[in-house]
């Protein structure tokens, strides 16, 4: 049933801008030259016209454009066409979760025979120039995706910056799981019938999400956990009972979360190694030299955070793993805050494993992932017993699956790994390196802000930073001002931040956090620095 493309394309509201570097297939036919948001607009116009088919799956750049009116009579062949490869037609064999089943028949609209499309975030062109200051995109636009965002807090407009605590879900993740509850809930790999086959091959394509998210080789490679602190204690578990003697050496760096840091203090304790600290220089940089210092043939495994939560050092993962694999350790990077700021790419940083947590990068809560190399895995025991991990089964003998069904015991998170499933086609529409772009202009923004108030010291003032602004203020309790700026509807930590070592490092129990996304603007930075200073003069100024 294939009829011509008649889609009613509204004129851009500016002239088409010329395309971005990164173009090289440019649309043609009646679109004209690429418009992004022209684009976005059809593609939003062809994902609603499937049945059912919610836009998380899809993604557009950006998500929240209004969709524009589509005809019935769509011919999916020609649009894909005409968006000249921004989509394609792809069998849900090629990884691509399928489209949703034949859920209640919209009789208006067309059978159609496309099984799923992929969008090919990679062939948008940035949106440069559309943001209200310039930026490479319009955060006021994309923060409508947030119905949370939308509400007053004391009176005030929520202002959010607690993301490096948990990240806001946009309504394509939340309309997922709705869809996963409301059309597919089953538990998987286990049944015949038709739920179960739409909940597996639903699990499985976030599973082969995540994998393209952390361009791993292979879905072997993924593991689902609750989160970045259930994927290092399942490491230091299953791959440090077995590889880590009396007398090794697990290194870790003074940038530490506390869940990179129990853990190996447990594992050194049962099994009689030594814990090693890399420190860190003023500013929060881990200092390579010293930390060089700490490699030896004895250091079985070294684990650091890719982004510090408390100080939002970027650390030079890439340069820490190559260096440690010539000394033959095995190397985790604690991904918790590196992924919602910035492009992942596991092979290129060369790590053995590798952990984060979907609520951090706009999934839900209790949903994450381990990125283990296969060669490592397959040497690793499981590290939980029950259904699901295993092949066989007799009251002498377990034969286990294979990783990953291996390190999945029991009835898993199903449904909210379908929900990160979502929350990474999100942010692949958006374009990671477009967020990226982006918060390092609020990032800026926001720390000259912050050196305009009396008394202010950040904590962390790394040259490569990601997403946190640290800080204290003379003569105020950190608490005290986490206080008042939620008495003006914004939202920040104040506290320890599960990373005292750290702060101590810097001679301070607690730090206040406003911690970034993409959502945020710099009025949002404008709101948190008046704030502070209505918070001070009501203080009685500096050091009062
Ligand atoms: N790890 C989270 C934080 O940094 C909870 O706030």
């Amino acid at each position: 049933m294939t009829q011509p493309l008649s889609l009613d394309l509204p004129s851009s509201p500016t002239p088409a801008a010329p395309p971005a570097g990164d173009w090289d297939e440019p649309a043609t036919g009646s679109a004209g030259a690429p418009d992004a948001r022209l684009i976005a607009q059809m593609a939003n116009a062809l994902f609603n016209t499937q049945p059912g088919h919610s836009q998380p799956s899809i993604g557009v750049a950006p998500p929240s454009l209004p969709p524009v009116e589509a005809p019935a009579e769509v011919d999916f062949g020609n649009v894909a066409n005409l968006l000249g490869g921004i989509v394609r037609l792809v069998p849900p064999e090629h990884g691509v979760e399928p489209a949703p089943p034949p859920l209640p028949p919209d009789p208006s609209l067309p059978a159609s025979p496309l099984l799923a499309i992929e969008l090919r975030p990679e062939l948008i062109p940035d949106l440069r120039g559309t943001g209200a200051h310039g930026g490479a995109f319009d955060a006021h636009t994309v923060r409508r995706d947030f119905p949370i965002l939308n509400q007053q807090v004391h009176g005030k407009p929520l202002i959010w910056l607690d993301n490096a605590a948990t990240t806001q879900k946009p309504r394509q993740v939340i309309e997922r799981l709705k869809r996963y509850y409301e059309f597919e809930n089953s538990n998987i790999h286990r049944a015949a019938h038709t739920l179960a086959a739409r909940s597996t091959d639903a699990y499985e394509a976030a599973r082969e999400k995540t994998r393209r998210f952390l361009n791993a080789g292979s879905t072997e490679e993924i593991v689902f956990v609750r989160g970045a602190t259930e994927g290092i204690n399942l490491i230091a578990k299953a791959w440090g009972e077995r590889n880590v003697r009396e007398g090794d050496e697990i290194v870790v760096t003074w940038l530490e979360h506390h869940a990179n840091i129990v853990p190996w203090q447990q594992l050194a304790a049962r099994v009689g190694a030594k814990l090693r600290v890399a420190p860190v220089d003023d500013s929060g940089q881990i200092i390579l030299e010293e930390y060089e210092k700490l490699l030896n043939p004895r250091t079985r495994l070294v684990s650091l955070t890719q982004v510090s939560n408390a100080l939002g050092t970027i650390t030079p993962a890439a340069e820490m793993t190559a260096m440690a694999h010539r000394h033959g350790a095995t190397v985790l990077v604690d991904g918790a805050q590196a992924v919602s700021h910035m492009a992942v790419d596991v092979q290129a940083l060369g790590c053995d494993f590798y952990v984060f947590s979907g609520h951090k990068v706009f999934a839900p809560t209790g949903i994450g992932a381990v990125y283990g190399r296969k060669a490592v895995l397959d040497q690793m025991p499981p590290w939980q017993g029950g259904g699901n991990m295993i092949a066989d089964v007799t009251f002498e003998k377990t034969v286990f699956q294979p990783a990953p069904a291996r390190f999945e015991a029991g009835t898993g998170n199903i449904a909210d790994a379908v929900g990160l499933g979502a929350a990474i086609d999100y942010v692949e529409a958006i374009g990671l390196h477009i967020i990226d772009a982006w918060e390092h202009q609020l990032l800026d923004y926001g720390t000259q802000g912050l050196l305009t108030i009396p008394g202010l010291r950040l904590i962390g003032t790394a040259r490569e930073k990601a997403g946190v602004l640290s800080f204290v203020i003379d003569g105020c309790r950190t608490e005290d001002i986490g206080k008042a700026l939620n008495s003006e509807g914004i939202a920040v930590r104040s506290g320890h931040h599960c990373a005292q070592p750290i702060l101590r490092r810097f001679g301070v129990e607690a730090t206040v956090r406003p911690s970034l996304a993409f959502y945020n603007t710099f009025e949002d930075l404008d709101a948190l620095v008046n704030a502070l200073r209505r918070f001070q003069s009501g203080h009685g100024g500096r050091g009062a």
